[in-house]
């Protein structure tokens, strides 16, 4: 009888422990303030943002555009070669509402999050990051990190370039949603590999860092 509890009892701790970890965010919007060719025209890479939080539909909002899912098959935002989906989306999350400092995974295929590490990492991130002021002030940097062998193990050496393809498409998403959402961004590609790496505890190679606040 006490097995039996014990046993009940931990797969109990298991599915409670997998559930708490996991935070939903808002369902996104379809349906902007301003038209694709508004944004397009008024994307300009941004590196300054007031020092004020960001809300948890902004921040959802936000990460659905860069690589959310679209439809039921698992269709994303952006393309991705042969749907071989190598991206992985990370959140350092600084200073949203109802939202703990930390490093959080975005799950794609529920639009939740999970916590990866508790604490600002900003300012390490910067560090990282040759000290970019963009990063130590932005209320959220999305991170873009990857899996080369998910879309290499298809299309061999070629698979390299369409990796770094899609990175581009993310990073555009994110670009032109934070524009309609009166966001401001910019696209960090310069840092040092294993040092944002081993801030973020990731194995993952990481593509790009993009810093997003109000502007
Ligand atoms: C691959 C790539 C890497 C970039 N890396 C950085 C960076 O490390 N830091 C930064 O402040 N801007 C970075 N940028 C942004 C460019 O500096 C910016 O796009 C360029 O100056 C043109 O300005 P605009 O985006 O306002 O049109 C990067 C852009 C790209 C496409």
């Amino acid at each position: 009888m006490k097995k039996v509890f014990l046993i009940l009892f931990s797969f109990y701790s298991f599915i409670m422990g997998g559930n708490m970890e996991k935070i939903s965010l808002p369902s996104p919007e379809f349906k902007g303030k301003i038209s694709v060719e508004e944004a397009l025209k008024r994307r300009r890479s941004v590196r300054d943002y007031k020092q004020l939080p960001l809300t948890l539909k902004e921040l959802s909002q936000i990460l659905w555009a860069t690589d959310g899912k679209t439809i039921d098959w698992g269709g994303r935002t952006a393309p991705s070669a042969g749907a071989t989906y190598p991206l992985e989306i990370y959140v350092v999350v600084g200073n949203v509402e109802n939202l703990k400092s930390g490093l959080y995974y975005y799950e794609i295929d529920t639009h939740t999050l999970k916590i990866i590490k508790e604490g600002d990492l900003r300012q390490e991130l910067s560090k990282a990051a040759y000290n970019q002021i963009s990063i130590k002030n932005a209320p959220i940097v999305i991170v873009i990190a990857g899996i080369f062998e998910r879309t290499t193990n298809r299309y061999g050496k070629r698979g390299e370039r369409y990796v770094f393809m899609e990175v581009g498409h993310c990073g555009q998403n994110i670009h032109l949603q934070a524009e309609a959402l009166g966001l401001g961004t910019v696209m960090i590609g310069a840092f040092e590999d294993d040092k944002v790496k081993s801030v973020l505890g990731i194995k993952e190679d990481v593509f790009y860092l993009c810093p997003v606040g109000k502007k």
